[in-house]
């Protein structure tokens, strides 16, 4: 099976959310829990843009082994310069640095033709490998760049020294055939492009972030770029959980392996949630509250005499601890008697049913029974405990 590796962004890309602003303990905190979760690569910051960075890729650098640790540069020697100082001490010293390649970026915001723009490139390249091993080159915003364009420069970049090239699509615009097309015209075009780790790097503007990454692996990515629960900048990143979920579940389809700890996911989920102070989505894919709660009658039936009926992804799979038979309104009596036995009552089935009838005026009136509720229900009916 074809390895993919992980690179994680929570820390740069997804910090650049609206409203999010972690302090170095909390960076190192969700660092360490993204070693356990098996990152092959943490994205720690951007270690020149803020005192508050520098010392958070530091400390993450310094403490975290199993994982690769990088910093984000802007194609300028002080950039490396100051990201070396910040990232000496990683146990494999990684440097990510980006330029603009789309026509829109390079005359609106660069102010640079495109010969310059090749130019500034290469001598960044050139330049991080003075002091890094590794040396990642993002071509920003590649999706609407000229695909001509695109090998010229990273022909050059490839050259100068870079070991990943790695091509977002930064507003989040691709479909997921026009991606996979992409990385299929670089891998047939790109000199020496098998020698160098390829990277994907996808915005959800569109909702296709998972799928879009997941092209880029079918057409030759090496590495896909995501953050926790999807969160970035505007509509957020590729979610690293369910990418790791998805080439899990159907590596039958796929024959992808990411190295992913997925008994981590649920912890990480959360973690990102707490400090970040990002609500999930209920109904989010993999790490959503409600993503394996069945509520509806037939369908806790249908679980209940085989899980599969109604379960691709079980949440022990991402060590989701939570009772997966929600009990509402739509549950049926087969989920309600069985909560009942879990939760040690003793049932003959008059009373059960008379319990069952309370039960079902309660949930017209509150969405979610929770056992507290249940415990008053059944002790008024006086069914033994
Ligand atoms: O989306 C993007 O283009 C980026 C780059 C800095 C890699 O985040
Ligand atoms: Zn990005």
């Amino acid at each position: 099976m074809r390895k993919i590796d992980i690179f994680d962004t929570t820390l740069r890309d997804g910090e650049q959310s609206a409203g999010i602003n972690l302090n170095t303990a909390e960076k190192l905190e969700i660092a360490r829990q993204l070693e356990k979760f098996g990152a092959t690569i943490i994205e720690a910051g951007f270690p020149a843009s803020s005192p508050g960075d520098f010392e958070a890729v530091q400390r993450i650098a310094n403490t975290v082994k199993n994982s690769t640790v990088t910093g984000l540069a802007r194609a300028m020697k002080s950039d490396i310069e100051t990201s070396w100082e910040a990232l000496r001490g990683a146990e494999q010293p990684h440097l990510h640095v980006f330029l603009a390649t789309s026509p829109i970026h390079m005359e609106y915001k660069l102010q640079k033709t495109p010969d310059q723009v090749v130019d500034i490139a290469v001598e960044a390249v050139k330049y991080a490998r003075k002091y890094f091993p590794l040396v990642q080159w993002s071509a920003e915003d590649a999706f609407r760049s000229d695909p001509e364009f695109l090998v010229r420069i990273i022909n050059q970049v490839i050259t100068a020294g870079a070991t990943t090239i790695n091509i977002p699509d930064t507003v989040g615009y691709a479909t997921p055939q026009e991606y996979g097309a992409l990385f299929k015209y670089l891998k047939e075009n790109v000199t020496g492009i098998d020698k160098v780790k390829l990277s994907a790097h996808c915005h959800n503007d569109l909702g296709m972030a998972v799928v879009n990454s997941i092209a880029a692996i079918e057409n030759g990515a090496d590495q896909v770029e995501g953050t926790i629960n999807g969160i970035g900048e505007r509509a957020g990143n590729a979610a690293l959980e369910e990418i790791a979920v998805a080439l899990h579940i159907r590596k039958d389809f796929y024959g992808f392996e990411t190295g992913i700890n997925l008994k981590e996911i649920k912890r990480t989920s959360q973690l990102v949630s707490q400090l970040t102070g990002v609500v999930i989505q209920p109904n989010k894919a993999v790490v959503g509250k409600n993503a394996f709660a069945h509520e509806s009658g037939i369908h806790q039936d249908g679980y209940l005499k085989n899980r599969e009926t109604y379960e691709i992804i079980t949440p022990e799979l991402i060590g989701d601890k939570t009772e997966p038979l929600a009990l509402g309104k739509h549950s049926g009596r087969h989920a309600f008697k069985d909560r009942a036995i879990t939760m040690g009552f003793n049932l003959d089935d008059e009373k059960i049913n008379k319990a069952f009838v309370e039960f079902k005026k309660l949930a017209d009136r509150k969405k979610e029974i929770t056992e507290d509720d249940l415990f008053i229900l059944f002790t008024d009916q006086q069914i033994e405990y």
